[in-house]
């Protein structure tokens, strides 16, 4: 039973035999398809992107993963020492190395918003984040929807209030599309890294990057390759940089826009169904979990999308880890067959699960979550 399609999303069988014929295509030419005719398969895919989330196709760049995207803008901003980069206690782990690597190397220090989880609404959220701006911070690191709490976070405003004192927004959308509605050229942050591979369902390695035009220019990749010196007719320089990390096998990106229309005719009403159904799930899924379960839910409803992070039972608290994945994790996928992540929260300490909620999920797992929940023992001792 898989409840844990936000980690590394699932791909439909249809998606990846037309990627199989794509990868025949690419050895059986390489250099018509990698080189000559590379761009006749990718810009489709560009555009059909573009529709979905929002925004012109020429703002809109391909990169195998949001981790990414998020290192090419940490890296090409040009900091001063003693500046300051923002980000909440809700970010991904990674993209927060990458925020701490980019400081220790200008000198500048990051700042964390410890938005408060059990969290009573989006103004808390707002209210914590914009408390930490000072005069030095450059540049806030928001996660459109976050990973081990699953909030979505109210990004518009965020934008919005950052903006209003002179701070630019790196949106972590790594699940965004696909799960949340998008329309980037409103939203309109400085840049927007996200994944096609969690919930657009697109081949594994399938990413993107926006960038609003007047931060394009500064803009590189985290691999730099030809495009510094070798303009195409019709691309902007934005796009010859990225276009080309080096040889590797571009044809998840190519699939993309495959993957946007055959998830988009999986019900009558397109994706805003898809998005409206698995939304629906998540919140029904958490309301049985509580019910069944006696928990108390860290926030509104109004905050989920596709997901939902709940804490365990009391008698799971307060048991250390000992190895990478915590023992009950791994005994309810051996046991039970049931994927679903645990996660740990520092401040306070208190151990909670995250579920997914996608079409092939239906509100029979999450009972049977909570019957396994039962009866599977907590491992070490508390
Ligand atoms: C908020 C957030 N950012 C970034 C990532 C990283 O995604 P990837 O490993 O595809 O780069 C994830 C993955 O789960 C995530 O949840």
């Amino acid at each position: 039973m898989f409840l844990n399609h936000g980690s590394f999303g699932a791909c439909p069988r249809h998606i990846l035999e037309l990627q199989t014929e794509l990868r025949r295509q690419m050895e059986a030419e390489p250099v018509q398809f990698l080189w000559r005719r590379y761009e006749e398969r990718l810009e489709p895919a560009r555009r059909a992107v573009a529709g979905l989330v929002g925004a012109q196709a020429r703002d809109l760049v391909f990169v195998t993963n949001a981790t990414t995207g998020v290192n090419a803008v940490l890296r090409s901003l040009n900091l001063r020492r003693g500046d300051e980069l923002l980000t909440t206690s809700h970010d991904y782990n990674a993209c927060h190395n990458a925020l701490v690597e980019t400081a220790r190397r200008a000198g500048a220090r990051v700042v964390t918003a410890r938005v408060p989880f059990p969290l009573r609404g989006p103004d808390q959220a707002i209210e914590t984040v914009l408390r930490a701006v000072t005069r030095r911070t450059r540049l806030a690191l928001i996660d459109h929807v976050t990973s081990n709490t699953a909030l979505v976070l109210p990004v518009a405003r965020l934008i919005r209030e950052l903006e209003r004192r002179g701070v630019e927004t790196l949106v972590d959308g790594a699940h965004a599309p696909g799960m949340v509605p998008l329309n980037l050229a409103r939203l309109a942050p400085a840049y927007y890294a996200a994944n096609l591979h969690k919930w657009v369902c697109a081949p594994k390695g399938a990413a993107f990057l926006w960038a609003r035009a007047d931060r394009q220019k500064s803009l590189q990749p985290a691999v730099i390759s030809h495009g510094n010196n070798t303009p195409r007719p019709g691309y902007t320089g934005f796009q010859d940089r990225f276009d080309w990390a080096g040889t590797l096998d571009p044809t998840a990106w190519m699939c993309a826009g495959a993957a946007i229309e055959w998830m988009g005719k999986r019900l009558p009403g397109g994706w805003p169904a898809v998005q409206q159904t698995n939304h629906a799930l998540a919140v029904k899924a958490r309301r049985l979990l509580c019910q069944q379960l006696d928990l108390a839910a860290p926030c509104p409803e109004q905050l989920l999308g596709a997901m939902a992070t709940l804490p365990l039972p009391d008698r799971f608290q307060g048991r250390p880890k000992s190895g990478k994945i915590d023992a009950e994790q791994l005994r309810l996928y051996d046991e039970f067959r049931i994927e679903v992540p645990f996660v740990r929260l520092k401040r306070p300490p208190r151990r909670y699960f995250r579920i997914s909620a996608q079409l092939y999920n239906s509100l029979a797992d999450y009972e049977y979550l909570a019957r396994a929940l039962k009866e599977v023992e907590p491992q070490g001792g508390p």
